[in-house]
């Protein structure tokens, strides 16, 4: 899936996850990397990668982008907020709105910008989720909200591009270490690894990839028991 004629193009690319997925795309033998943050700054010295700025809550931001990046081949809408909210906590209600504006509107956002790009290179787009789209975490309700939208988005999305050759995905990792999740105490996946087993199921045949055994077995217990596993989640201390 990964050669010299993928030109890939990552959001939040500056750190965490994002940083990860444009070493290992690198490793793999893309052709080139387009690696956007909100400052313009990377920290990858590699002729292959260009350094983008961009912020997915800006229209322009994101059509500026797209123009600069039009031979994309590979788009990975990685950039995500999680502000840690349950929603009866004080500033629910700007915190939900901050995650709606990056986590789905940011990705639909940079869809509809990158949709002649991709269409033209009969493409692909990664959209970097969670298992919280599938499950409410009461501690973070208002980040599964968001996640749990933009999963319906890369449903539309993927039966929207599909009669133009663009293969569309869903990443639902369980948690990874990086800053996002630099409270939670229990396990943690490599973020390295976790690019490499995201970008191992584009070859695939399925849209939906779930990261690692705890979201492995969340999505097997929704899929069997989805009350049941769903009630665990919502009763547990909000640890997982
Ligand atoms: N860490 C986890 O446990 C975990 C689990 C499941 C899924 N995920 C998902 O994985 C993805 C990457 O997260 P991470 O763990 O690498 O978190 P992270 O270390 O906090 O990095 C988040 C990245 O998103 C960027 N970003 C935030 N808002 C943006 C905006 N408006 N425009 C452009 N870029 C923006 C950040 O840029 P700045 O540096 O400028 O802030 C940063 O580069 C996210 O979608 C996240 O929801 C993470």
């Amino acid at each position: 899936m990964i050669d010299r004629n993928t030109v890939a193009f990552v959001s939040g690319a500056n750190r965490g996850l994002g940083a990860q997925f444009v070493a290992r795309l690198l490793a793999r033998g893309a052709g080139k990397v387009y690696a956007a943050s909100r400052t313009g700054r990377v920290d990858i010295a590699d002729e292959r990668v260009i350094p983008v700025t961009l912020d997915i809550t800006d229209d322009d931001s994101a059509a500026h982008a797209a123009r600069l990046a039009s031979d994309t081949t590979l788009l990975i809408n990685n950039a995500g907020v999680n502000h840690q909210s349950a929603f009866l906590a004080p500033h629910a209600q700007d915190h939900a709105r901050a995650e709606m504006d990056v986590n789905y509107f940011g990705t639909l956002r940079m869809a509809r910008a990158f949709a002649p790009a991709l269409i033209r290179t009969q493409g692909a787009m990664l959209n970097v989720l969670s298992i919280l789209a599938r499950v409410s975490l009461p501690a973070m309700g208002s980040l599964c909200a968001s996640k749990a939208a933009a999963l319906r988005l890369t449903e539309a999305l993927c039966a929207e591009f599909a009669p133009h050759g663009v293969r569309v995905f869903a990443a639902l990792p369980g948690a990874i270490d990086t800053d996002m999740s630099r409270d939670f105490a229990g396990p943690k996946l490599d973020a390295a690894a976790t690019a490499d087993a995201t970008l191992d199921a584009l070859a695939g045949d399925s849209h939906e990839i779930y990261i690692g055994a705890m979201a492995q077995q969340l999505a097997q217990g929704l899929s069997l028991q989805r009350a049941e596993t769903q009630a665990q989640l919502l009763f547990s201390s909000g640890d997982a």
